[in-house]
């Protein structure tokens, strides 16, 4: 075996015998990427049989919209309505067929491998399910963001913020969502939409804070936040 050691900078994090060990690793993977990464993945078994799913990415890359499916699904168990708050929604959805897209051609060997699977663990159905809304001709050209697969799970008195402060991705929103009295887009700082809209009048939801991270000086003076490129 050419690969038969982990190299010096890997890290691994591991449950046994615990109900929600794939949660609890999500976590603990999370608190590892400081370290630098390039690639990640959990593998879970149930003493028969092993179920992998890693990719290229940092963690929120490679699992950020399965869980979120998961979390919402969670929350729909009450019959209480929920908030969710997406600070950094992205534009909601996403053509692969773009040029953009195709360069790297990523989602090939992500969603692109279970799309058409019959053989899902139940964990990624709700996620799956959001995706394939998406395309319901088969043909997976169209990618939904969070706020999307949000919406998906949204029950009538459910409700949702987004806000984006890219204002083509955010007029993009709004022309997504203009008819979903549930949901509504702001243009405005994730951070400031934070203060503005919690706690919430239902007293229960779910924030995703999905920044790209790549400014360095995100958190230096939150009244001033530097303005995406639109
Ligand atoms: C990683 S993308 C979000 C992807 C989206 N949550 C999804 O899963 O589909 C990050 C987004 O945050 C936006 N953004 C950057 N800084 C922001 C800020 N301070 N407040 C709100 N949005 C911001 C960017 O324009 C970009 O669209």
């Amino acid at each position: 075996m050419a690969f038969d050691k982990f190299k010096d900078e890997c890290g691994v994090f591991g449950i046994y015998g615990h109900p929600e060990a794939a949660n609890l690793t999500y976590l603990g993977l999370y608190a590892l990427q400081h370290r630098g990464q390039e690639s990640c993945g959990i593998v879970a078994s149930d003493g028969a049989r092993m179920r992998a799913h890693r990719g290229m990415g940092l963690v929120a890359d490679v699992f950020k919209h399965a869980l979120l499916a998961r979390l919402l699904v969670a929350l729909r168990r009450k019959d209480k309505p929920f908030l969710y708050l997406d600070t950094h929604a992205g534009a909601g959805l996403y053509d692969l067929e773009h040029p953009w897209a195709k360069k790297n051609a990523e989602y090939r060997a992500g969603i692109g491998r279970i799309f058409g699977s019959e053989d899902v663990p139940p964990l990624a159905a709700p996620y799956l399910e959001a995706v394939r809304a998406e395309n319901p001709d088969g043909r997976l050209r169209r990618y939904p963001g969070s706020p999307l697969i949000a919406r998906g799970l949204l029950r009538a008195g459910d409700r949702a913020i987004l806000s984006e402060l890219n204002k083509k991705d955010c007029a993009q929103l709004e022309a997504l969502f203009a008819r979903d009295r549930r949901v509504v887009v702001r243009l405005m700082d994730g951070y400031q939409s934070l203060k503005a809209h919690l706690p919430p009048k239902e007293r229960r939801g779910l924030v995703l804070i999905d920044s790209s991270f790549d400014r360095k000086h995100e958190f230096d003076d939150r009244r001033h936040p530097p303005c995406p490129q639109s």
